[in-house]
């Protein structure tokens, strides 16, 4: 069989090192590809003021499965600040490449699981009944909108007229802002399209359906945001009924699920929210199993194009150091993920027990599963650097 071609894009910080040490990971387990190297990032945005150059979008469009390290986003002025000299004048303004990738190739779904490891000293404990100490097993899988809802780029600091009077003729608009005056009004929308949110709910409910989930959680905030928010959960109402009588819809309010996440956080099984909800809500699951060194995702759209990423950002405060010391768990889990998409069951089985192995042992930590702050000299302090870790991962492999 020919060799798959996998588009790699390590992006900015810790990016670079997580990736690098997930590929000796796949190697080692006999996962045989092409990778090509997508440039994308901080240094693009610097040198060319585009942070996903054209010939990346190519790469993924002919090869269509990419594995993502992470990127620096900055707010609007600081980017512009960072731009090369020669491109400050040409009105260029930045945007994050990995939302821009996400919606370029209408990556709708995003699947981001969080299991507790057995063994992970980082586990989530509580306390019950009579003070005893219980450590809830999480399984969770959290399907979040991945490409619209407050995500979507559709914002105005002071907006042009025709925009201003179009708020203006909205009854609350006027009421609540009328009198603030335009120069001094920012709008960040958050839209909702049917179709985009029927395909998160159903591929939340077939997953659950899958994979053997009781329920389904609706994580959004109906009561309040009405329009889009409400239609989510109508068409859940609807889809479940219609579709899904075995699975149970539970709906709760964004606010209170960060509560229940400590509460009960095993009761729960597949969620499904808004694009920016449900990174707000995995990011709360993460810290139960471990927290973002261990949080992993996917995204794909119906075209069968793919990107596979942790859920952490590029930490720059780590970036620099001699010696790589972040913890590479994220991007390897997020790897098994894209081989369970390219149908490689067998060696994402394979490097997950090993993953679950070292974890178990206990013996070989990162700074974040030792509790220390991440200074550059933890790895003389006892803690494994991103390269001794994935080293004990392909050691397990063997
Ligand atoms: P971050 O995820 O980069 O870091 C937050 C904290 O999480 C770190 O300080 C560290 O304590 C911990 N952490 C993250 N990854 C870890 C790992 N592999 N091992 C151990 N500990 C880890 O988020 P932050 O600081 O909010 O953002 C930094 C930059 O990353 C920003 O420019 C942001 O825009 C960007 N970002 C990019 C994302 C992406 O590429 N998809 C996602 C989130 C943030
Ligand atoms: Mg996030």
């Amino acid at each position: 069989m020919a060799k798959r071609t996998i588009v790699t894009l390590p992006g900015d910080g810790i990016g670079n090192a997580v990736l690098k040490e997930t590929l000796r990971v796949l190697d080692a387990a006999g996962f045989e590809a092409n990778y090509v190297e997508g440039d994308i990032g901080w240094e693009f945005w610097k040198s060319e003021g585009n942070p996903l150059p054209e010939r990346t979008i190519k790469l993924i469009e002919e090869h269509k499965i990419g594995l993502f390290g992470a990127i620096t986003s900055k707010p609007k002025d600081e980017a512009f600040e960072e731009l090369s000299p020669e491109l400050k004048d040409k009105n260029l303004v930045y945007s994050s490449p990995i939302v821009g990738l996400r919606q370029r190739f209408n990556l709708e779904i995003c699947a981001r699981p969080c299991k507790t490891y057995k063994g992970n000293t980082l586990n989530f404990i509580r306390r019950g009944a009579q003070a005893e100490i219980e450590e809830p097993l999480v399984d969770v899988v959290i399907f979040r909108q991945n490409t619209e809802g407050l995500y979507g780029g559709v914002e105005w600091s002071n907006p042009t007229n025709d925009v201003y009077d179009t708020f203006m003729s909205h009854p609350k608009f006027k009421q609540n802002f009328g009198t603030v005056p335009k120069e001094e009004v920012s709008i960040s929308t958050r839209i909702f399209s049917k179709e985009r949110t029927e395909n998160i709910l159903r591929a939340a409910f077939d997953h659950a359906k899958n994979y053997g989930y009781k329920s389904v959680t609706l994580c959004e905030k109906p009561n309040v945001i009405r329009e889009t928010s409400g239609m989510m959960y109508k068409m859940a109402l609807t889809m479940q009924a219609a579709d899904y009588p075995d699975i149970e819809l539970w709906n709760t309010n964004i606010d209170a699920q960060m509560m229940w996440l400590t509460k009960n956080p095993e009761n729960y099984g597949v969620i499904v929210a808004g694009n920016m909800f449900g990174d707000i809500v995995s990011d709360g699951f993460a810290g139960l199993i471990g927290g973002l060194g261990f949080a992993c995702s996917a995204q794909w759209s119906k075209d069968g194009v793919a990107v596979f990423e942790p859920t952490h950002g590029s930490a720059p405060k780590y970036a620099d150091y001699d010696t790589s010391i972040v913890n590479p768990i994220a991007m390897v889990e997020s790897a098994c993920m894209m081989l369970d998409f390219i149908e490689e069951k067998e060696i994402s089985t394979k490097i997950r027990k090993a993953v679950s192995e070292v974890i178990i042992e206990g013996k070989v930590k990162t700074y974040d599963m030792m509790k220390m702050r991440g200074t550059a000299d933890v790895v003389n302090q006892g803690a494994a650097s991103t390269t001794q870790m994935a080293n004990e991962i392909i050691r397990k492999l063997k």
